[in-house]
């Protein structure tokens, strides 16, 4: 798989690191493949374990650097520590097995074996300590790299019309990694959300990357609209990808809205400053479902006109 993967120019020890370069673990798990090798007892499914799996990731950031940098200043390079020491939130909600499949996914044990006590009065603490400042969303959350890809290869420069053809239709790079199975699943297989307003279908865009957020920020388990950490838009953004605002890897939305805004805007505001939670965090107009009538209760005004912003992109009745 690997010699059809994005990364077969590059050898196993640019990830895997050598026998010696992985540290004493490193070198016993090597040293037992070579028992196994020798005796042809065969040592079952090869995967990595957490260790291995955060150890590799400073070579990911080796050659990513630009999205290991944004992915540390977003939310999902959350750790151990803010995750399962969180006095609110287990306060809250009782710790349980399930936690792990959000966050945590590769670990090994139980959640017994990880925090103490697991009741919902604390004070919490991590059974191994020194696990508090570990990512608890590493890349290979959503990133497989033993799967079908392609390296880069330069354009044809004869003909600049037939470039946009010459392009392979893009298979996206993210799969999410699903604890129970301990498998990966391909962005393109996952199922489409399926979500409802009281009884009316949300419209969910068909974005096959976005289905990798609602894994994660999903609703509960009636699929109500809004429940849980459901985030899907409604209101003036339905239909629209996460990915169309957020940046997949800080979750920063600050700099999307200039791609479709001014040029699309009914109000004829900049819709930066409106008042929404882009604008102030305490706003009841929240981004993900402000409709129109949030804003306008007695109904859409009239036009006053032209705009200075551009031709207007649609009429309304
Ligand atoms: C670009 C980084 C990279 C390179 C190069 C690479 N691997 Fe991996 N390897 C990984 C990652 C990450 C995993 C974890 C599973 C996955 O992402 O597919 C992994 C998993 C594995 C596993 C465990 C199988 C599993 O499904 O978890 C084996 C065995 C393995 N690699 C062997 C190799 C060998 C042999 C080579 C060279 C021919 C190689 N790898 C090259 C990154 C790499
Ligand atoms: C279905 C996936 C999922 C499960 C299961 C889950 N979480 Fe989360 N968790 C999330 C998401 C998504 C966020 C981001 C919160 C948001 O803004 O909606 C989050 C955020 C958090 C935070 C950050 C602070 C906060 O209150 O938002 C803590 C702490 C946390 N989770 C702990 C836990 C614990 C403990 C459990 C088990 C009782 C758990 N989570 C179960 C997905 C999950
Ligand atoms: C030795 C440098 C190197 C290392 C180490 C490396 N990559 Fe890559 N990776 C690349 C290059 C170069 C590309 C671009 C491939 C291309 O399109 O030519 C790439 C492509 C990717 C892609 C997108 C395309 C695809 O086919 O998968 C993802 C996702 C990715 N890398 C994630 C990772 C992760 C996660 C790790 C750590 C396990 C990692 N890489 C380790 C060099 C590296
Ligand atoms: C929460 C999920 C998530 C995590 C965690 C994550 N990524 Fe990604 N990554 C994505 C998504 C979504 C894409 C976009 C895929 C696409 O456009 O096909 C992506 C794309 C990439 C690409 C390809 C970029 C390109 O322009 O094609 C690379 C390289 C990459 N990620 C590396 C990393 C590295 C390194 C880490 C850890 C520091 C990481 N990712 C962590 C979701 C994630
Ligand atoms: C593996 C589970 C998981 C997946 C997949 C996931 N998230 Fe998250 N996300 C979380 C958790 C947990 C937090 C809260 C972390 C914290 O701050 O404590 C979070 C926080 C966030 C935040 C708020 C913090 C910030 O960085 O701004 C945004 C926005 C976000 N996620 C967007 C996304 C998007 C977009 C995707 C899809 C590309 C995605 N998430 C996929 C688990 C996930
Ligand atoms: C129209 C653009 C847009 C789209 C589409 C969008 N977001 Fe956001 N999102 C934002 C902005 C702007 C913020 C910061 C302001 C705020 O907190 O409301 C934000 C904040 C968040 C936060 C942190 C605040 C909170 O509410 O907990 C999470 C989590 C989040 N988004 C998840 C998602 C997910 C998951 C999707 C896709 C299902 C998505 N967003 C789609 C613009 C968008
Ligand atoms: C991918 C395109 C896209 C992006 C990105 C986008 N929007 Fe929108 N937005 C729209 C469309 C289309 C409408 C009009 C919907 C309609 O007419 O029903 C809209 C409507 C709105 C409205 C209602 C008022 C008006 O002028 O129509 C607000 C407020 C708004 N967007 C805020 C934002 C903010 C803030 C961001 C950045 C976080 C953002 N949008 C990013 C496409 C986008
Ligand atoms: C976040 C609040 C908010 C949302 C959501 C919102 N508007 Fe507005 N809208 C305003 C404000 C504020 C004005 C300016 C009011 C004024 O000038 O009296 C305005 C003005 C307008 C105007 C008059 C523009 C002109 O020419 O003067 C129209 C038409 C309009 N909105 C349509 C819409 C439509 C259609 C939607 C939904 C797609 C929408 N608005 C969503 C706040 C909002």
């Amino acid at each position: 798989m690997w010699a059809r993967s994005g990364h077969r120019d590059f050898p196993c020890k640019e990830c895997h690191g050598t026998a010696l370069g992985g540290g004493v673990h490193s070198l016993k798990e090597k040293s037992m493949m070579l028992v196994h090798h020798f005796t042809e007892s065969s040592p079952g499914r090869i995967t990595l374990d957490e260790r291995q799996v955060l150890e590799m990731m400073d070579n990911c950031r080796r050659c990513h650097g630009t999205e290991y940098a944004r992915w540390i200043s977003g939310g999902h390079s959350a750790t151990y520590g803010a995750i399962f020491l969180n006095g609110k939130h287990n306060a809250a909600e009782q710790l349980n097995a399930d936690c792990l499949r959000c966050h945590g996914m590769f670990y090994g044990g139980t959640i017994d074996s990880l925090v103490t006590p697991v009741s919902r009065k604390g004070p919490w603490s991590l059974r191994d300590a020194g696990r508090s400042g570990e990512p608890a969303i590493p890349c290979l959350a959503c990133h497989r790299i033993h799967t079908e890809g392609s390296p880069a290869s330069a354009a044809g420069y004869d003909d600049p019309g037939g470039i946009f053809y010459s392009r392979r239709p893009a298979e996206t790079a993210a799969a999410f990694y699903d604890r129970y199975e301990k498998m990966y699943i391909r962005a393109s297989a996952l199922p489409p959300l399926r979500l409802r307003e009281g009884t009316r279908e949300v419209k969910v865009s068909d974005d096959p990357r976005g289905r990798i957020c609602f894994q994660c920020h999903a609703p509960g388990a009636f699929h109500q609209a809004g429940s849980a950490d459901d985030r899907t838009p409604r209101g003036v953004h339905e239909g629209l990808s996460c990915l169309a605002c957020h940046d997949g890897h800080s979750n920063d939305a600050g700099e999307s809205c200039i791609n479709c805004h001014p040029a699309i805007s009914n109000c004829g505001l900049d819709v930066t400053t409106m008042h929404t939670t882009f604008a102030e965090k305490g706003s009841p107009h929240n981004i993900h479902f402000v409709r129109c009538i949030d804003c306008h209760t007695k109904g859409i005004p009239p036009r006053r006109g032209a705009r200075a912003s551009g031709p207007d992109a649609r009429e309304r009745d």
